[in-house]
């Protein structure tokens, strides 16, 4: 069974990671060993949406990963770790939640993103959870900022999608950041977020305009993402929930594209690791790999 690390981030504004990295989670084509991570260095929003308690979440599990819960933890036992610090959201999507506080949030991403905590022989719990066969990590990596603690997740994940806007000024900032962003990851995305009803720019206008093709549009959609922001109760999350809102479908289908079907993907993410810390050393990121989607 392969494990698969999807890391969403967004370059400005806020078009929606935290309700796609939902959507995509409760609909995953196979749900057993889903779970969304907060890792946004802004602070989190799913435990306030939602009602969630305070703890556990990922100061929780920051907390005992630097307490020694797991003194120079295995693989395993790191990847363990993580679950026990996840809540549940209607729909039984499991969250590790990040505390509101941006300080705190990015203080605890600190400890669980490195590959390699201070003085520790296995990687910490988000990566060791990402290399457990059958788990499957949506981790909402917030705005990507080259100096965010959660570039770890971006440059280890399987697939980096990095969802914008489709106006004229989100591609401006795009057209300056993709080439930079699209070296950081094996797999990198685009997909596009309509956030009202003009749409901005098509797919192929984007296309043509930044030479990468955006694999999907997510569609503006007030109702469908209200449920999925905590906004609703959980009886309409079985009414209008992901399972039928039109955000929902669109989730289900960029699911489907984005689930790996061949090779294990960690496989080759575990031999990229060393590689992938070079590239993170490496000023400028030119050494790594192509933008996937590159339009012809
Ligand atoms: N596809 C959509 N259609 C309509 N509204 C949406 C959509 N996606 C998200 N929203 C709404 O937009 C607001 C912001 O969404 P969200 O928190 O997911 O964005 P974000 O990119 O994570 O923001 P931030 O950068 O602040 O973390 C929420 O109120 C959410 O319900
Ligand atoms: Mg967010």
């Amino acid at each position: 069974m392969s494990a698969v690390l999807v890391a969403v981030a967004s370059v400005k504004g806020s078009p929606g990671v935290t309700t796609l990295c939902v959507a995509l989670a409760a609909c995953w084509p196979d749900p057993a060993g889903v779970v969304v991570v907060e890792a946004d260095p802004a602070g989190g929003d799913v435990a306030m949406r939602f009602g969630l308690a305070q703890s556990p979440g990922l100061f929780s599990l920051a907390a005992a990963t630097r307490g020694g819960v797991t003194p120079l933890g295995s693989r395993v036992e790191n990847a363990q770790l993580l679950w026990r610090h996840a809540q549940v959201l209607p729909g039984d999507v499991p969250v590790v939640a990040s505390p509101p506080d941006a300080g705190r949030a990015r203080g605890a991403l600190a400890v669980l993103a490195s590959p390699e905590p201070a003085g520790r022989l296995a990687p910490g719990p988000l990566l060791a959870a990402a290399e457990h066969p059958g788990a499957v990590l949506v981790a909402d990596c917030g705005r990507v900022e080259p100096e965010s603690p959660a570039m770890p997740l971006l440059r280890s994940a399987d697939v980096l999608v990095l969802l914008s806007g489709a106006h004229a000024d989100d591609l401006a900032h795009l057209a300056r950041r993709v080439p930079e962003i699209g070296a950081w990851s094996r797999r990198p995305v685009l997909l596009l977020a309509d956030r009202d009803a003009h749409r901005g720019h098509s797919i192929a206008a984007v296309a043509r305009e930044l030479g990468v093709a955006p694999l999907a549009r997510v569609p503006f959609d007030p109702r469908g993402a209200a449920v999925l922001s905590g906004r609703r109760s959980t009886l309409r999350w079985h009414h209008s929930g992901p399972g039928r809102s039109l955000l929902g479908q669109s989730a289900r289908e960029i699911a489907e594209l984005l689930a790996p079907r061949g090779p294990d993907p960690s496989a080759g993410r575990r031999s990229d690791r060393a590689g992938r810390r070079r590239t993170a050393r490496s000023a400028n990121g030119s050494n790594g790999p192509d933008v996937a989607g590159r339009a012809s």
